[in-house]
């Protein structure tokens, strides 16, 4: 078939876009450094990340680093934690504060360098973060360049106020290069560590000042507000009982303990999972409405995203979105978000794009457009100009204008390609991050485990692929749904431990601020290299639909937690704040309608090197389709006698 062109309108939408950009955008200016003392609530700061400081001819790019492989330069490591914990000590009036900056995500729903948000139908607040529409990922771009540039003064400023020597001297030279590091959630973490790296949970960490070794209370684990703002009212008083920010917390009252370690247990069970999502989605997914939304079918970045939220969040700030940024591991774990869109840029760019998928992409370029809108919108409230031009989703398509890039899409060859190296991350033989002998080092509290039944990614080798796929549709409701599925009934009923069962086979969510009535939101489960593992066990013949059939008939079940802010408190119980509310006895058709959920499948065709994807073949075809008692059952009922024809 031949490439569709874009229509005339497209084509000068294209062109009126291309002129809007020349018209407007002047080189980036550089401010030196922008003064950190207090009083920065007028003028206009330009958010041009740490590419806007210092020597303007100095256009070198450094790479934002994982979490752990920053934790091994121990200069830079430290410079990084003390500007953090500086950072975090800024008063909450500061505009340029840690409260502050996170506070554009949500509460306290104020004006950002004096530009007003859109009106938000569900807060009922005017606000500006972009979720479950295509500026999910551009969104965010500046919005963390905000967030490494002003760490960046912070850290700078630290190492001003030492004294002259060799210590501030090293230190200021580490400076340099330092950039916000980002947590790979997906990837298969270094030998003998867990998923959740143990510097952001530790409750202190240790530091070297010029006088010597110290250890501080860890600015990675939590954000203290000073003061704890007046939050209103939201069904329940915690907001105003938090003192900090808490990871499934054990109560919502003041007294609540952060359970890192219960968090860290699910992110090693569900691990795989989210590796092979992650790997779907940046070898599979082609076109850019699909990778970026939930509102799209299939799976998509937010949804992936969402997860980490609801399982760092627990009933804590990570979950919900108003409040999440407060949360450090928000800053880590968006980074990683970006870099995932950045590697799945560098995919795209390189396989054909067709017409219709991508309309307005002439060269192969993905123009981060809402298709709605005629001119680019506004990523407000992120100026990049002090004359008070905002950044758009095209102009911050190329990231290294922010002045960082990532390891993974630096330096690529003809034989180390994108490919290539999303096949180590991500494929079937993925290595460990990092895999260096000498990076092993302990972390005491995560779990090394591994779930039983899905060891390994898909292979694809029996040219199947097997999802489940749930959609809602006119849900409105406050809260969180989880999804978690099994081979075979789960032998607890606390949903805590679910993660931890034999048959485990994975866990997703739909996060709740982000619902809105009348839409339809997706997420996916992937069940091919569970299946995968069922044959290799003898336990399933082969990879056949009909056979996949039945033995989901047989052995799939399923059970459904809602997170949700008034109904919780009769539910609790000691250490377990989230009580399971699974299937019928809790989620009534009423006040959860419309969850549909049915397994898919497709013809894969699968890779013949690491330089190759595996490429879909053929539609998505539906393999089954829970009826809505069957949903509630958590399993597909089993044909009863007189529906089975005797012949
Ligand atoms: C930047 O480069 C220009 C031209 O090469 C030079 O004139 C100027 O002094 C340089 N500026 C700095 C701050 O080094
Ligand atoms: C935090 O800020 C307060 C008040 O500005 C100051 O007294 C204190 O030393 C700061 N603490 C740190 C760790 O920077
Ligand atoms: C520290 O070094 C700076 C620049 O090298 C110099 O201007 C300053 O006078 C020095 N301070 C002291 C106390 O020696
Ligand atoms: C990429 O190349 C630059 C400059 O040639 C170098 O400084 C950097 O270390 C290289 N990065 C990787 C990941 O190889």
């Amino acid at each position: 078939m031949a490439p569709t062109f874009p229509s005339r309108a497209l084509l000068l939408t294209f062109v009126l876009v291309v002129t809007i950009t020349f018209v407007t955008s002047s080189p980036l200016r550089k401010r030196e450094f922008p003064s950190l003392d207090g009083n920065q609530q007028g003028g206009i700061f330009s958010v041009l990340g740490i590419a806007g400081l210092g020597d303007p001819n100095d256009t070198t790019v450094y790479p934002r680093l994982e979490i752990r492989q920053l934790e091994k330069n121990t200069v830079q490591w430290n410079v990084f934690l003390l500007g953090l914990q500086r950072f975090q000590n800024v008063s909450q009036e500061d505009k340029l504060s840690y409260f502050q900056i996170a506070g554009i995500h949500g509460r306290p729903w104020v004006a950002w360098d004096g530009v007003e948000g859109d009106p938000d139908e569900k807060s009922q607040h005017n606000g500006y973060c972009q979720h479950g529409n295509t500026m999910f990922p551009t969104w965010h771009r500046p919005y963390l360049a905000l967030f490494e540039e002003v760490l960046y003064l912070n850290a700078r400023q630290v190492i001003l106020e030492w004294p002259n020597g060799t210590f501030k001297d090293t230190h200021m030279a580490a400076l340099t290069s330092l950039r916000l590091p980002y947590w790979d959630w997906a990837a298969v973490p270094p030998a003998n560590e867990g998923s959740m790296p143990w510097s952001i949970q530790r409750p202190t960490i240790p530091i070297t000042l010029p006088s010597g070794p110290s250890e501080i209370t860890n600015p990675l684990a939590s954000y203290h507000f000073h003061p704890t703002p007046e939050w209103p009212d939201e069904g329940d008083q915690r907001w105003k009982a938090f003192s900090q920010t808490y990871r499934h917390p054990t109560t919502r009252q003041t007294g609540a303990i952060s359970q890192n370690g219960l968090v860290a247990n699910t992110l090693d069970r569900n691990r795989q999972s989210m590796q092979n999502r992650v790997y779907n989605l940046l070898a599979m997914t082609k076109d850019y409405m699909s990778m970026s939304n939930k509102y799209q079918p299939g799976d998509s970045l937010e949804s992936i995203h969402g997860i980490i939220h609801d399982t760092v969040g627990g009933d804590g700030h990570m979950l919900w979105l108003q409040y999440s940024a407060f949360d450090p591991a928000f800053w880590f774990h968006h980074a990683n978000v970006d870099r995932l869109i950045a590697i799945w840029q560098e995919v795209v760019t390189q396989t054909v794009v067709d017409g219709q998928t991508c309309e307005l992409d002439q060269q192969h370029l993905i123009y981060f457009l809402p298709p709605t809108d005629s001119s680019p919108t506004a990523l407000k409230p992120f100026h990049s100009s002090d004359t008070g031009d905002f950044w758009t989703s095209d102009s911050v398509r190329h990231w290294q204008t922010f002045g960082y890039t990532y390891l993974a899409v630096q330096n690529l060859t003809d034989t180390d390609t994108i490919v290539s190296r999303v096949n180590a991350l991500y494929g079937t033989s993925a290595r460990p991050m990092f895999s260096d002998p000498l990076s092993v080092y302990a972390s005491p509290q995560s779990s090394h485990k591994r779930s039983i039944s899905i060891s390994g990614a898909s292979t694809f080798a029996s040219r199947r692929q097997y999802t489940v796929n749930i959609r809602l549709h006119e849900v409105s409701f406050d809260g969180s749904l989880k999804f978690y599925f099994f081979f075979g009934e789960p032998v607890t009923g606390d949903a805590v431990d679910w993660v931890d069962e034999q048959g485990f086979i994975g866990v997703t969510s739909v996060l709740a601020a982000s619902v809105q009535g009348g839409n339809e939101i997706n997420t996916v489960v992937p069940l091919t290299a569970a299946l995968e593992a069922r044959v290799r066990i003898l336990d399933l013949p082969n990879m056949e639909e009909a056979f996949v059939d039945d033995y989901l008939t047989g052995n799939l079940r399923w059970k459904i937690v809602q997170v949700r802010s008034t109904v919780l408190s009769q539910y609790l119980r000691e250490k377990v704040l989230i009580r399971l509310q699974a299937n019928g006895d809790v989620l009534d058709s009423e006040s959860i309608p419309g969850i549909q959920l049915s397994v898919l499948w497709q013809e894969v065709e699968p890779a013949k090197s690491t330089l190759e994807f595996p490429s879909l073949r053929g539609a998505l075809q539906t393999l089954k389709e829970a009826s809505e008692d069957e949903v509630k059952a958590g399993e597909f009922c089993k044909p009863t006698l007189d529906s089975i024809s005797l012949e």
